[in-house]
């Protein structure tokens, strides 16, 4: 299973998210993980290094690519149950091979104007790209979401954003918590540093809504199929 975290907005947290559902599925479901990190920043590769580092944490691999990806990813995936990719906008290539083979596709976006300004790009490229890999499973999330009541509506005025450009939204989202960023210091995700802690809890809603999303189409395409063929 190929699942992407990409988009090209910078700091949208596609890094901090690729990370941390890497180590949720390395400790929870399957060990045969590689990451992918397609930023010349090396932002995934560094975290790999200061984790690996640390013999009281899981090991993950990763590997750095850049470009006309598609073929690396597609063999990465013959070997390994998941492929984690890590992808900016720098490298607009590499963030179009990997949507052409990605199962699953996580667009991080802040609720943040000029984040909510990239979506009419991205639903171009998303609606590129489902040419050529039509089951893509694609869903924005918006993250570091102020947590003041107050402020509670500019969360949901950014879901429609996205929904206005017929573009699922999962309703998991991240708030805005220190932990993100100091667990990411050490080579660490947040299950590590707080197993029950809400960062904790809403990389797991994350991860879960969006192979769920993929679950539910497969079965309806599933009814369906099951529909015609009664009606035949
Ligand atoms: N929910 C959150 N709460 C607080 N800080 C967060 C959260 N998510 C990410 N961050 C922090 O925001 C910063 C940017 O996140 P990250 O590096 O993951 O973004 P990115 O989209 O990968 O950026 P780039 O485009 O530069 O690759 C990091 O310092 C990260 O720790
Ligand atoms: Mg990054």
């Amino acid at each position: 299973m190929i699942i992407l975290v990409g988009g090209e907005k910078g700091g949208s947290g596609k890094s901090c998210l690729a990370q941390n559902i890497a180590v949720y599925i390395k400790n929870h479901i399957s060990d045969s993980l590689m990451m992918v990190d397609c930023d010349p920043q090396r932002t995934t590769s560094d975290w790999i290094q200061e984790r690996n580092n640390d013999e009281s944490l899981s090991k993950i691999n990763c590997v750095q690519l850049y470009g006309k990806i598609r073929n690396e990813l597609i063999s990465l995936n013959n070997s390994f149950d998941y492929v984690i990719i890590d992808c900016g906008g720098q490298d607009n290539l590499a963030l179009r091979s990997s949507m052409a083979v990605a199962d699953h596709i996580l667009l991080p976006l802040r609720p943040k104007r000029r984040d909510l300004k990239t979506v009419v790009h991205m639903e171009d490229i998303v609606s590129t790209c489902k040419m050529v890999n039509p089951k893509m499973n694609v869903a924005f999330v918006i993250t570091q979401c102020p947590s003041l009541p107050s402020m509670a509506s500019r969360i949901l005025e950014a879901k429609e954003v996205c929904r206005s450009f017929d573009l699922p939204v999962l309703n998991a989202i991240t708030f805005s918590r220190n932990i993100y960023d100091d667990s990411e210091e050490s080579g660490m995700s947040v299950m590590e540093k707080d197993v029950s802690g809400k960062a904790s809890m809403e990389i797991q809603a994350i991860f879960h809504e969006l192979i769920q999303a993929s679950h539910h189409e497969i079965a309806n395409e599933f009814i369906n199929l099951e529909a015609q063929s009664v009606c035949a």
